[in-house]
């Protein structure tokens, strides 16, 4: 692989960026110094430092986001705004986003270019649980809990069962295990309770990083791309 691509790849910048750090001699290969940023290297053996610092190269990125409204799942569009837009200094080509939330939809989002585990992850048969914090019109009653949770018909399917926790009158959390477009809002609105407010917390056993505003993504750990695997095996 040349250096730059690798550099850009692991989050030191764009293609440019990378390629002025190389000429100005911030990194080495095998404890040389490498001005030329189509230098090839061998990922799996060559020893890359850059600002004294070894990397250690990593195929796969896994990304948490905090999704903020108005912005959709895609990696491309000519008039909506995009959730890559909000993402600097990586190589956006092969990412895309484990599952979609609705433009008007807030929070965890996971973004990988692993699709193997996005597979695993979205597949009906992995039972992936994910949670939505929501605020809606109406009222829930115990008896809307319970249909929520025993399986409601949305259009011509009826959903798995599910996990509602109620917070007050109109505010609660819903945790499913599937993905069917629009369906927390559909399972809602079959009790009416109209969504006005939703936000995932929760993806596959990883809650939401308090830590990240609207708009602010991280690396993911490595416990925590365990722990997706886990829960996707
Ligand atoms: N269910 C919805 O209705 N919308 C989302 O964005 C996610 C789940």
């Amino acid at each position: 692989m040349r250096l730059d691509k690798l550099l850009a790849h692991m989050g030191y910048g764009s293609r440019k960026d990378v390629k002025k750090l190389i000429r100005k001699g911030y990194v080495k290969v095998n404890n040389e110094v490498i001005v030329d940023d189509d230098f090839q290297i061998n990922e799996e053996e060559d020893e890359v430092i850059i600002f004294d610092e070894e990397i250690e190269y990593n195929k796969y990125i896994y990304l948490m986001m905090n999704k903020p409204a108005g912005y959709i799942c895609a990696n491309y569009s000519n008039n909506e705004r995009i959730i890559f837009e909000m993402i600097d200094g990586l190589p956006l080509r092969g990412l895309f986003t484990v599952g979609r939330l609705d433009k008007d939809t807030e929070g965890l989002l996971l973004i990988t270019n692993d699709g193997m585990l996005c597979h695993n992850l979205l597949s009906y048969k992995n039972h992936v649980e994910k949670t939505y914090y929501l605020k809606f019109d109406g009222t829930i009653t115990d008896s809307k809990i319970k249909r929520l949770e025993s399986g409601i018909e949305i259009e011509d399917y009826v959903t798995k069962p599910a996990k509602f926790k109620k917070i007050s009158d109109d505010e609660g959390e819903l945790t499913i295990c599937e993905g069917k477009f629009h369906q927390v809002k559909k399972m809602m609105e079959a009790v009416d309770c109209p969504v006005l407010y939703l936000k995932r917390i929760k993806f596959g056993g990883l809650d939401l990083d308090p830590n990240l505003k609207l708009g602010e993504y991280r690396h993911l750990t490595e416990e925590e791309i365990n722990i997706l695997k886990q829960k996707s095996e």
